[in-house]
């Protein structure tokens, strides 16, 4: 829920030391089916696009979204250089515990910018929205990820078993990020 009266999401850009998250849009489409591959899913509920159609579908049903107030889906760019890294999400946003969400290219991994982007979605949630905890759900071997809601005094209150997108079975764990917890 919105702090004071809805914004339109489409105009929101977040800018970090490294990095400009931007509303996704129609741009990136090619990179996006590209890099979002059967590698960077594994951990993830999402699957890869089938075609490139399927990535179309991704932007536009998440621009809707955004018009409609629902979500802030992002693509990362680096700040410099411009190039495309991935994607950062602020899902569920008209509920009380909206739920981050991140994904970073594989030639881009190691720099900590998925951190980077969550912290940012993560300070742009306390300014402009209302919300109880945030929801961060992370396949528990996914140990680069699970620093991300760790750093931000995130606490594991669920444990459970769930397919990923392929359809493996793995053990997941649910963090909630309070704002009276936030560290940075
Ligand atoms: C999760 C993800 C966004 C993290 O991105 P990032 O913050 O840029 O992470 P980095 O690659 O810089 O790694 C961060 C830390 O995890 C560590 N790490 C990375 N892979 C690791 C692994 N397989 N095992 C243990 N540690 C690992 C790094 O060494 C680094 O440690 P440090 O903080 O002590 O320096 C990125 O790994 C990713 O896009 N993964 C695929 C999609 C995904 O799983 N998304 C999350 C779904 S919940």
């Amino acid at each position: 829920m919105f702090k004071s009266s809805p914004m339109n999401l489409l105009d929101v850009t977040i800018s970090t030391v490294r990095l400009l998250l931007v509303p996704t849009s129609l741009d990136i489409k090619e990179e996006c089916f590209k890099e979002f591959d059967k590698e960077v899913t594994v951990f993830m509920a999402p699957v890869p696009a089938k075609t490139i159609a399927d990535t179309e579908e991704f932007v536009n049903t998440s621009r809707r979204n955004m018009a409609e107030g629902k979500e802030l889906v992002c693509a990362i760019f680096n700040k410099d250089t411009k190039e495309f890294l991935g994607h950062a999400g602020l899902h569920h946003i008209d509920t009380m515990t909206p739920e981050l969400g991140v994904w970073i290219k594989k030639s881009a991994h190691g720099m900590h910018y998925g951190s980077e982007a969550m912290q940012a979605l993560k300070k742009w949630a306390d300014e402009h929205v209302d919300y109880e905890y945030i929801l961060y759900p992370v396949a528990a071997v996914n140990v680069a990820s699970r620093k991300i809601p760790e750093s931000l005094g995130g606490k594991v209150i669920r444990e459970y078993e769930k397919a990923n997108g392929a359809g493996k079975k793995m053990s997941w764990v649910d963090y909630r990020i309070y704002k009276k917890e936030f560290g940075i």
